[in-house]
C-alpha cells in the first residue's frame, strides 16, 4: 500500500502522508495542505475529521466494538467497578492493588468540598439546573485549591484526579439537595464511589437510606459504561480549551455545559420526557414513530442513533440487560418500560430506521434505570457527568503533556458579505 494519498486539481498535484492507528484505521495527514496548496478542508460536524491521535477508547461503530485502553467494554462491565475503570482509563493500566488502595483513600479524603463552598450554593436560583450548577461548582473548586490548578507541572497527578473524581459526586449530590430545599447530606467514608452519592442524594440527616446492592451496581454499572467514548462533543470542547493550557477545572467544566444539550448528554432526561409524553398521549409509540420519520414534525426518537455507531451502541446491549434485571429485582413494572420496549422493536422493524443504522444508543436504556432507582429526571445528565470525568481527565492528560502541543483553532469557509461599506447611523433610517 502506498503511505501516501495524492490530490489533483487544477493541473496540479500533491502528495498527502497516510497515517495508521494501532488498530489498522487509516487517515489522510492534511496537517501542511493549506501551506502546499491554499486549500483547506470543509467537514461541518467534523464527521470525517480526526482532531487529534489519542490512545485511550478505540470505537468501531461499524461493528459495535468499544474498547478503553484496549480492553473490551464488555469485560470491564462484567469485571469491574467504575473506580477501577476511571483509573485505568487515566493512567492507561489497571491499578495494582496498592494503587488502587492508594487512589481510593485519596477519592475519601477529598470527598469533603471546602465549606465556604456551600454557600455558592445559596446563590442558586431554587430551580437552577443541577448541569449550572455543577460546571460552576467544579470551575469554582479551583480557586479553593489553586495548587492543583496547573497538574501538568505536578508530581503527584493522582491526587488532582482523585481529588476532582471525589469532589464532582459530592457537588453533584448537594446540587440536588439544594434544588429541592433539602438539609445536605455529609459522605460517609466507609461507602464505596457509588454507594456514597445515593447516600449522599436520598438519606435524611437522622436516617441512612437503606442501599440495595443492586441499585450500587446499577449505578457504577451507568457510570463506568459512560466513562470515555473518544471524540464526542464534550470531550472535543475539554480538549479544545486544554489546548489553550486553560487548568483541568476549567477544562472539565466545559465539558459538563457541552454535555448538557439534548443531542449529546441530555438524551437520557429527552428520553423519558419523550416516554412520559407518549404515555400521557395514550399513544402505543407508533405515532411518534411516524412523527419521528416526518422531518417537518421537529420529532427525533430520542435514545436512537449515534453518530458513530451505525450498528447496536454495545453499551445499550449491557444497559438492556442490567435493566431487565433491575426491574426485576426491585419488583417494578413501569409503563414506560412497555413503550420503549414497543418504540424498540417499532424502530428495528421500520425501514426508515433500518436504512439510516438507527440503533438504540446507551441513554435510551439509562433513563429508564435512573428513574426506577428513584433518581430525578433533572439529574440524569449530571450522573452521566459524573460517569464522563475519567475520560475528560484522561483527554486533558493527552493534551497538556503532549510536548509541542498546539492550540485547536479550525478555520472556516466564510460566506458572508465580501466587503461591506460603514453607513453612519444617521444614514440608516
Ligand atoms: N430519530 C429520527 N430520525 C433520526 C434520528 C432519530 N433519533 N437520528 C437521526 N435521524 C435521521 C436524520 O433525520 C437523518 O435523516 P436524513 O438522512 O433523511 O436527513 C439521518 O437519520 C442521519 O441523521 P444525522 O442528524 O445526520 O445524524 P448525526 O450523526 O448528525 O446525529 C445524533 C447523531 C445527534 C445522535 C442523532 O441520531 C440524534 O439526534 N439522536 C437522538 C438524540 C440522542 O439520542 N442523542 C444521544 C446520542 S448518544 C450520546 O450522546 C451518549
Amino acid at each position: 500500500m502506498n503511505d501516501f494519498a495524492e490530490l489533483r486539481w487544477d493541473g496540479r498535484t500533491v502528495s498527502l502522508p497516510l497515517i495508521e492507528g494501532s488498530a489498522h484505521e487509516k487517515a489522510i495527514d492534511i496537517s501542511r495542505l493549506r501551506d502546499q496548496t491554499g486549500l483547506i478542508t470543509l467537514d461541518s460536524g467534523y464527521s470525517n475529521t480526526g482532531s487529534c491521535e489519542s490512545a485511550i477508547t478505540f470505537i468501531d461503530g461499524e461493528k459495535g466494538i468499544l474498547r478503553y485502553r484496549g480492553i473490551p467494554i464488555e469485560e470491564l462491565a462484567e469485571q469491574s467497578s467504575f473506580v477501577e475503570t476511571a483509573y485505568l482509563i487515566i493512567y492507561g493500566k489497571l491499578p495494582t492493588r496498592g494503587e488502587f488502595q492508594h487512589f481510593g483513600d485519596l477519592l475519601t479524603a477529598h470527598e469533603l468540598i471546602h465549606e465556604d463552598m456551600k454557600f455558592h450554593f445559596e446563590g442558586f436560583p431554587p430551580n437552577a439546573h443541577p448541569m449550572a450548577m455543577l460546571s460552576s461548582m467544579i470551575n469554582s473548586a479551583g480557586c479553593y485549591y489553586p495548587e492543583l490548578l496547573a497538574p501538568q507541572e505536578s508530581q503527584d497527578f493522582v491526587n488532582e484526579t482523585a481529588f476532582i473524581l471525589s469532589q464532582v459526586r459530592t457537588i453533584a449530590a448537594f446540587a440536588y439537595r439544594k434544588s429541592r430545599g433539602l438539609p445536605i447530606i455529609y459522605p460517609k467514608p466507609e461507602y464505596s464511589y457509588s454507594a456514597n452519592f445515593l447516600h449522599m442524594m436520598f438519606s435524611r440527616p437522622n436516617a441512612d437510606i437503606a442501599l440495595k446492592p443492586e441499585v450500587v451496581r446499577a449505578l457504577d454499572l451507568i457510570l463506568l459504561l459512560h466513562a470515555d467514548h473518544e471524540q464526542n462533543c464534550s470531550t472535543s470542547t475539554v480538549r479544545m480549551v486544554a489546548s489553550s493550557k486553560a487548568n483541568l477545572f476549567a477544562s472539565v467544566a466545559s465539558g459538563v455545559c457541552a454535555l448538557w444539550g439534548p443531542l449529546h448528554g441530555g438524551a437520557n432526561q429527552a428520553v423519558i420526557e419523550m416516554l412520559e409524553q407518549i404515555h400521557r398521549d395514550g399513544d402505543d409509540g407508533s405515532r411518534f414513530v411516524a412523527a419521528a420519520k416526518d422531518k417537518k414534525s421537529g420529532r427525533r426518537l430520542m435514545g436512537f442513533g449515534h453518530r458513530v455507531y451505525k450498528n447496536y451502541d454495545p453499551r445499550a446491549k449491557i444497559i438492556k440487560r442490567q435493566c431487565d434485571e433491575l426491574l426485576a429485582v426491585l419488583n417494578i413494572s413501569d409503563p414506560l418500560l412497555d413503550i420503549a420496549l414497543r418504540l424498540e422493536q417499532a424502530a428495528l422493524n421500520d425501514p426508515y430506521f433500518i436504512e439510516r443504522k438507527l440503533y438504540p444508543n446507551v441513554d435510551f436504556y439509562s433513563g429508564i434505570i435512573m428513574r426506577a432507582i428513584g433518581l430525578p429526571l433533572e439529574m440524569f445528565t449530571v450522573i452521566f457527568a459524573i460517569g464522563r470525568m475519567p475520560g475528560w481527565i484522561a483527554n486533558y492528560l493527552e493534551v497538556s503533556q503532549k510536548e509541542g502541543g498546539r492550540i485547536c483553532r479550525p478555520r472556516q469557509i466564510y460566506v458572508g458579505e465580501p466587503l461591506a461599506p460603514y453607513i453612519p447611523l444617521e444614514q440608516r433610517g
